[in-house]
């Protein structure tokens, strides 16, 4: 049982194999946080650390009458609640009918079932079969009667456990909620820092660590996608921790919408982290007898650092959140061909990139931006999902069988939840553009955001695409995403209603991308918003890759693969070699450094293959070859940050384990060539300390070296380090294979 309730002192504990989480009901039936963190023996009980105190200027419950020991504002909570004297952080505020904003919850009962919950209408965590378990505490406020029910989903092996809220009104009227966040997580002493994760377009998941200072650190969007400026993902770890030790908490909001992240250091020392849907412009109305549901949020504790937090991350949304066939079948290589003609391409430039590009090993052809409407540049078209046969002129279907004949698969870009001034759709359906009655609307990269709260523009986009997928042997659908969110209005909705937009919005969005999903189960989805705008769990639900920067220099890009990295499995991460000079920084770099990089991740190319050169083909089909053959290591195996390219301006090493430490992968980029170098020395980690292992450098060297070739033990790779040959050059790189002998 990795749930335990005991009834004598009102404790829950939640077990999962290395972590304990636990809480109980306090006095006047406050639901008290106690501990998260290692694992507690069995019978433990924290209450003891449970510290009652006269506090000035903190309330008390009415019940208490005189004894002013017992004050919310200064304990552990479970979930902060606003009105009642928690000064802090709140998860929730209500409207109550009499225009009260309080809630007072108390415990009422709970249930421990079998399995995981599933948020109504929102991504979730799930169970494969008999991995986790589901604690429902309910909670209510006896004088307004709004409840809250907070659901607990333990997966044991995956030491993991996620949580949301379903706030019920059970009041005597309607509520608006101005406030409902998923999650709480109080800690009582310690200091800590606060990691998080912001950056700009073509600038990704930067990673920023601060100490927690008195007051408040938040990350946050309210750009109605979760953005490339921060990412809804916080961690909590110790001033000490490294990737190899210290404790680390994380939370991850698995939402792709506007969200908050707060950490906030009060004035005993105690730390509170919430998460949840930003409340700025949120609004929600809950009619007598009706839930509101938040978003799930996945916590995740690790005793032995960083490295480890993000493993138990990795293998939890690759196994319990990432879906469909492509979760486990191997992703197809392909071509993109964006960057290789953007929006000047036909069927026959397409096809003469299969051609080559099939040759080479390569299996799908993306077709991107500009095959439908008129769309001749990013002005025109979006909404009219009709093939436009001047470019491709004998259609889809035909363009898909000269594909196919060369064995290739084909793929296809969608922007769904946009439309252009100039087009069809935009024409007959002004209306269903987000925008307020009488403003003409904000127009970014020329077009404007659909109302995808509404049911009739969720029934076109399924129709038209569909269509499109019925249409030809489509494979792979690209999901782009190329705006924020402005103006936000619904014409659908009254004015009451307008607070709750961006969230339907959102709602909106999954609802399409689940239905077009399960209509469509062998197409693989790959997430995209200008790179890796919504790189979040949220979306990985629904697309088990997701393009990860526009960023495509090899160079800048081990910094913002660096930083997904913490939280989101490789599996995930959308990545190519592109071509030279490269277009966004104008940077050159070997082929086979932009190869290693972008082989930690979703492999594929991003450039005009017929412009290769014979040689660069070459490498391309040895790339590829390599590739397929390291191929699970990358996508199944243990993820090693061997430095920080934030701090490290010389290298960035990274490596991958299997699972069973048979074999390991070894990179290392040169960022920065130093005359009288001091050579590198790398400790690999996650290998078995007793057994040997082979070390080659393989073809994807851009400077092939013998040196470091030999067999050596475990422990003197883990413990000595490999010493790498010195690599001529800014931005040589090497990647070794390690095979246990
Ligand atoms: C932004 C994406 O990130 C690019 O890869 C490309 O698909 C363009 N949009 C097309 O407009």
């Amino acid at each position: 049982m990795s749930i335990q309730f005991c009834s004598e002192n009102s404790l829950f504990t939640l077990h999962t194999q290395n972590t304990t989480y636990q809480m109980k009901v306090g006095p006047y039936g406050y639901l008290i946080h106690l501990y998260y963190g290692a694992r507690l023996a069995e019978g433990d009980d924290l209450s003891r650390l449970f510290f009652p105190l006269d506090r000035s200027f903190s309330g008390n419950p009415n019940e208490a009458g005189y004894d002013r020991s017992f004050s919310i504002d200064v304990q552990p909570m479970e979930y902060s609640m606003f009105g009642c004297s928690d000064y802090r952080s709140s998860c929730l505020i209500p409207v109550n009918p009499d225009g009260t904003r309080e809630a007072d919850l108390r415990y009422v009962s709970h249930t421990i079932e079998n399995g995981a919950a599933a948020p109504d209408g929102l991504p979730h965590v799930y169970d494969n079969g008999g991995e986790a378990e589901t604690l429902r505490i309910r909670l209510a406020d006896p004088v307004s009667g709004l409840a809250v029910t907070l659901v607990y989903t333990v997966f044991e092996s995956r030491d993991a456990i996620t949580r949301y809220a379903v706030i019920e009104n059970g009041t005597s009227g309607r509520v608006e909620l101005e406030k409902a966040l998923s999650a709480c997580l109080d800690f009582t002493h310690g200091e800590y820092d606060v990691i998080t994760f912001w950056g700009r377009h073509c600038f990704e998941r930067a990673v920023e660590r601060t100490p927690v200072r008195h007051g408040k650190i938040v990350s946050d969007s309210l750009r109605g996608a979760s953005s490339h400026q921060q990412n809804p993902f916080m961690i909590l770890c110790d001033h000490d921790a490294t990737e190899t030790a210290g404790e680390c908490w994380g939370m991850s909001l698995i939402y792709s919408g506007n969200f908050i992240a707060e950490c906030e250091y009060d004035q005993l020392w105690q730390t509170r982290l919430t998460m949840g849907i930003h409340p700025h412009a949120f609004r929600w109305v809950l009619e007598q007898g009706e839930c509101f549901t938040t978003p799930e949020v996945a916590m995740i504790y690790s005793g032995d650092g960083l490295g480890e937090l993000s493993r138990r991350y990795h293998r939890l949304y690759r196994n319990n959140l990432c879906r469909g066939e492509y979760k486990t079948a191997r992703r197809p290589i392909l071509i993109n061909n964006w960057e290789a003609t953007y929006f000047g391409f036909d069927d026959d430039k397409l096809v003469k990139i299969a051609e080559d590009a099939s040759k080479l090993g390569i299996e799908l052809l993306v077709m991107d931006d500009g095959w439908f409407g008129k769309r001749e540049d990013d002005t025109t078209g979006l909404g009219d999902w009709f093939v436009n046969t001047n470019k491709l002129h004998g259609g889809l279907d035909s363009l898909c069988r000269r594909v196919n004949s060369l064995g290739m698969k084909l793929g296809i870009w969608f922007e769904p939840e946009m439309i252009s001034e100039d087009s069809d759709l935009y024409r007959a359906h002004p209306e269903w553009c987000l925008r307020g009655p009488g403003r003409a609307g904000v127009r970014s990269r020329h077009q404007f955001v659909l109302d995808m709260s509404r049911q009739d523009v969720r029934e076109y986009l399924f129709e038209t695409i569909s269509a499109v997928l019925s249409s030809a042997n489509l494979e792979y659908v690209k999901w782009d995403m190329n705006r924020h969110i402005s103006n936000i209005y619904s014409g659908a909705l009254p004015a009451e209603r307008q607070g709750e937009v961006y969230h339907r919005y959102i709602l909106g969005v999954y609802d399409l991308m689940e239905r077009l999903t399960s209509a469509f189960p062998h197409v693989l989805f790959e997430g995209c918003s200008g790179g890796g705008g919504r790189f979040d769990a949220g979306m990985l639900y629904y697309t088990p890759q997701i393009w990860c920067s526009d960023d495509t220099d090899a160079i800048e890009r081990l910094s913002i693969q660096y930083g997904t990295s913490f939280g989101y499995p490789i599996s995930a991460v959308g990545s190519h070699v592109s071509a030279v000079p490269n277009h966004q920084t104008g940077r050159s770099t070997p082929m086979a450094t932009r190869g290693i990089v972008a082989m930690s991740g979703t492999f594929g190319y991003e450039l005009d293959i017929n412009k290769m050169s014979a040689e660069e083909k070459d490498i391309i089909r040895q790339q590829v070859e390599d590739c397929k053959r390291v191929y699970e290591l990358i996508s199944d195996g243990d993820y090693y940050r061997l430095s920080d390219p934030f701090a490290n301006h010389n290298y960035t090493a990274w490596q991958f384990t299997a699972p069973d430490q048979s074999r390991a992968l070894l990179n290392v980029v040169q960022v920065k060539m130093e005359v009288c170098p001091v050579p590198f020395v790398i400790r690999l980690r996650g290998l078995d300390p007793e057994a040997r292992y082979e070390v080659k450098p393989n073809s994807l060297n851009a400077v092939v070296r013998e040196e470091s070739c030999g067999v050596y033990s475990g422990a003197s790779l883990m413990k000595a380090g490999l010493l790498i040959p010195l690599m001529k050059g800014d931005y040589a790189a090497a990647q070794y294979e390690i095979n246990r002998v």
